[in-house]
Order: structure tokens, then C-alpha cells, then sequence
């Protein structure tokens, strides 16, 4: 560990790959995403799409893990998930959650906070009619979040779920979307130094209000 724990101490890089103004931002947050995003995809860096859900249990104990962003319109962001998981559980109490986007590559992260609300059936359906059978198969087979015996274990309910199932296979009623209806955005730039650039919108009696951050 020593070795590792020296290099990630020392590692220090300069981020000077862009800048962000008052001047060139959009006034709407959803337009500046989507300008984000067409740069962070048109770039090809990694994993655009993936971003860190954070959401907050009936005790107040708050958890992340990474899911993936399926479709964005304005301040609308829907992701798919097991109904019934702890991030599940946690949105059934507290709808409040914040979803963090890090792009690298452009030296970029988008901090969004709202509120979570189901996605229509339709939308969930036509999202789980258009994954492969595999992932159809996976979402029937993990009681996602539960703790389970054994690698062998999930195998067969898969198994069990292939002999099921025969020709279609119907969204489970667990598992579908959610849309996160966003109030609050952050576009950060890396800049120089660590004086990076930090930009907030947050909405106010129904129009977005914009402020710079310190970095
Ligand atoms: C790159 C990546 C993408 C993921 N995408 C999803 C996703 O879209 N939906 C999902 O339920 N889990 C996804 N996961 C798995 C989650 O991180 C997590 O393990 C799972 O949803 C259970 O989380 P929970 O127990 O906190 O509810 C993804 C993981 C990674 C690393």
C-alpha cells in the first residue's frame, strides 16, 4: 500500500483544457447540459452517459453508486433500475437526490440536485423492450440489492428464468425508470492552479438564477 498511497499523494495535474463564463453560458441550464453533453459524446470520451446517483435512506444515511443516464430532455433525467434496491427504497422515502456527471476527458463534472418521480409504464416498457434478452433475463433473475448465497445462486435463477420464460418476456412490475426532475445544476471547468471556473443555476419562482462559485 505504501507505494500507492505515495503515488496518489503526489498526483497533481493541471486541468487547462477550457474555460467556462457568464458570458458564453446558456441562461437555461437543460441547453448547457445538452451543449456538455454533445461535447463530452462528439469528444468520445468514456462513459458519457454514467453518472453518480446519490440518494438518502429514511435514517438520513446517504449512498452512491454509478447508473446510466437513458434519456434527458428539459431538466429531465431518466435512468432504469430494480424498484426494490436499496437506491429503490431510499427514493420511496426521499425523493430528494443529486446526480454527479465527471467527464475527464474534457475536465468537466455537472452537479444536479432534484426530485425523483416513476417514469410512465409506457416509457419503462419501450425502455425494457429494447434491451436484449440477456439483460431482460437479468432484471427478472437479480432481486437487486438483496444479499444472496452464492455466484451459483443468481446462475439459477437465470437458469429457472430461461425455462419461464418462452418467447416474450414482459417488464417485471420492479424494475422501470425514473425521472430525476432537476432544480438545482453545477457546471464546473478545471482550470489552472486549482482556481477552476464553477457555475450554478438554481430555480427560483420558476426561472433559473445564476451564480458563480469558488472553486
Ligand atoms: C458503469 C456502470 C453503470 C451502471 N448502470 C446501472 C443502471 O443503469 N441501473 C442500475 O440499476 N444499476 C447500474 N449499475 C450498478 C449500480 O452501480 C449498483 O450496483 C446497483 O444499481 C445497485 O445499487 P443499490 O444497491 O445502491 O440500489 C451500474 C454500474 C456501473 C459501474
Amino acid at each position: 500500500m505504501g507505494e500507492v498511497n505515495t503515488h496518489i499523494y503526489q498526483l497533481r495535474e493541471d486541468f487547462m483544457k477550457g474555460i467556462l463564463s457568464e458570458k458564453s453560458i446558456s441562461d437555461l441550464p437543460h441547453v448547457q447540459f445538452e451543449i456538455w453533453m454533445k461535447e463530452a459524446v462528439d469528444s468520445k470520451a468514456n462513459e458519457v452517459q454514467a453518472f453518480n446517483l446519490g440518494t438518502v435512506s429514511k435514517e438520513h444515511k446517504p449512498s452512491a453508486r454509478i447508473v446510466y443516464l437513458r434519456e434527458f430532455s428539459e431538466n429531465e433525467f431518466y435512468f432504469y433500475t430494480n424498484y426494490q434496491s436499496q437506491k429503490g427504497i431510499d427514493i420511496q422515502t426521499n425523493p430528494h437526490v443529486c446526480a454527479t456527471f465527471f467527464w475527464p476527458e474534457l475536465e468537466r463534472q455537472i452537479r444536479i440536485e432534484g426530485t425523483v418521480e416513476f417514469a410512465s409504464k409506457e416509457k419503462s416498457d419501450a425502455y425494457f423492450n429494447a434491451r436484449p434478452t440477456e439483460s431482460k433475463l437479468g432484471a427478472w433473475s437479480s432481486p437487486q440489492s438483496s444479499k444472496i448465497a452464492s455466484r451459483e445462486t443468481l446462475d439459477r435463477l437465470v437458469e429457472e428464468n430461461v425455462k419461464n420464460f418462452k418467447d416474450t418476456i414482459p417488464r417485471p412490475g420492479f424494475w422501470g425508470g425514473y425521472v430525476i426532475k432537476a432544480t438545482y445544476y453545477e457546471f464546473w471547468q478545471g482550470r489552472k492552479s486549482r482556481l477552476h471556473d464553477r457555475i450554478a443555476y438554481t430555480l427560483e419562482t420558476g426561472n433559473w438564477k445564476i451564480e458563480r462559485l469558488a472553486p
